[in-house]
């Protein structure tokens, strides 16, 4: 995807440690404890650098939290428990608590599982939207391991070869860690793009790509607007909708949440389902030839001849970690129209708003 963030009268800068300082105030007027506060921050603060912000990832979420926490749908310190508890798994009932609280701590304990036992994986069932998959991937990889987070999400893709929705975009996070520099993340939706992309591109009246989403009755457009009612398109065609289902089957069947076309679908309660894999590859090899190998590969793919010298090959994940040094010296872009609606959100909470 570019990252053209667009016409000037759309987006402005905000200094990050500006950012940081309201999601706190604002996540501990709407009820959220201090441990829960410094988590959901860190993820959105980390999704506002990494992202455009026409993907809705960092402070736009307040406007969700702000609606759900008022209508029960999330229950800030929520009594989250331990459902099953295994050498290499384990279930939490997040009981409709923050996504991105339930997703932590289920990575921390597949982290310390599999420690022990090589490979872990943990499942977390009544949840919520846990942001980006890939900010939990990486809570594995910057403790040597390799971390995989996947989670179910509104219905908005359609199986192949029809146009209702039935699966969601059910990201995927995965972290591989390297010694000394920055994992690999691989971090996507398994839809081209999404709906806030697409909204992005209709505001600035620009045409969006063919393979993005289709008309409600199943044909191509470049058009945003014809298409905001259809199904959004999934990556590699049938391939991405095997992925989004096997995601479903994971995170939705296999946890007891919600899955298919009943996640997401009634307001006070999305009850979302995710699953955190870490995986220890000192099961296999030692930390030395591990970081060894690793590197002979990435010096090989890097390697490889670029087809337009301006545009040599990345790493996934490469353009989001250079992204987030340049935010947060030169500030994080957020529309006016986002700015003023959390104004409001911050009058209402009588709270003050530093922006
Ligand atoms: N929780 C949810 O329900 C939900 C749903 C959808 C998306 N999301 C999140 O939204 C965010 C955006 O997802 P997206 O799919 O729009 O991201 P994207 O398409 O912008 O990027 C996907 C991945 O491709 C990599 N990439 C991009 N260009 C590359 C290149 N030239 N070479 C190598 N790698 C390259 C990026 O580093 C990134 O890891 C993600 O954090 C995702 O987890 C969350």
């Amino acid at each position: 995807m570019a990252y053209d963030i667009g016409k000037e009268e759309l987006v402005n800068l905000y200094a990050a440690e500006t950012l940081r300082g309201f999601s706190t105030d604002f996540l501990k007027a709407l009820g959220a404890t201090d441990e829960e506060a410094a988590i959901i921050t860190d993820g959105l603060m980390t999704a506002s650098m990494w992202w455009h912000p026409g993907q809705g990832q960092g402070l736009e979420k307040f406007f969700r939290f702000y609606r759900q926490i008022n209508n029960g749908g999330i229950v800030p310190n929520a009594p989250m428990q331990w459902v099953k508890d295994g050498p290499s798994y384990a279930l939490l009932d997040a009981a409709k608590g923050f996504g991105y609280v339930s997703a932590h701590r289920a990575m921390a304990r597949a982290i310390e599982k599999a420690k022990k036992t090589g490979i872990a994986m943990v499942g977390v069932r009544h949840s919520n939207h846990f942001g980006i998959a890939g900010y939990h991937a990486l809570q594995a990889a910057k403790q040597g391991l390799i971390g995989w987070s996947l989670t179910n999400a509104k219905a908005e893709m359609a199986p192949w070869g029809s146009a209702q929705v039935v699966l969601g975009t059910n990201p995927w996070g995965i972290a591989i860690p390297r010694k000394d520099t920055h994992a690999i993340v691989l971090d996507m939706a398994l839809t081209m793009s999404g709906k806030g992309m697409m909204r992005w591109y209709m505001n600035e009246g620009k045409a969006m790509p063919e393979d993005w989403a289709l008309t409600p009755d199943g044909k191509r457009t470049t058009d945003p607007a014809e298409a905001m009612e259809g199904p959004l398109l999934p990556i590699g065609e049938y391939k991405g909708y095997g992925l989004s289902l096997f995601t479903d089957v994971l995170a939705g069947v296999m946890t007891g949440s919600l899955f298919g076309l009943s996640v997401f679908q009634d307001e006070s309660n999305h009850d979302v389902g995710h699953v955190m894999i870490a995986i220890d590859p000192a099961a296999f090899l030692t930390e030395a030839e591990y970081g060894e190998r690793l590197e002979q590969l990435v010096a090989e793919v890097k390697g490889a001849p670029a087809i337009d010298p301006k545009r040599p090959v990345i790493l996934p994940g490469e353009i989001e970690f250079k992204r987030m040094q340049e935010r947060e010296a030169d500030g994080i872009p957020m529309s006016r129209e986002t700015v003023d609606g959390l104004r409001q959100l911050a009058h209402d909470l009588n709270i003050e708003f530093p922006l």
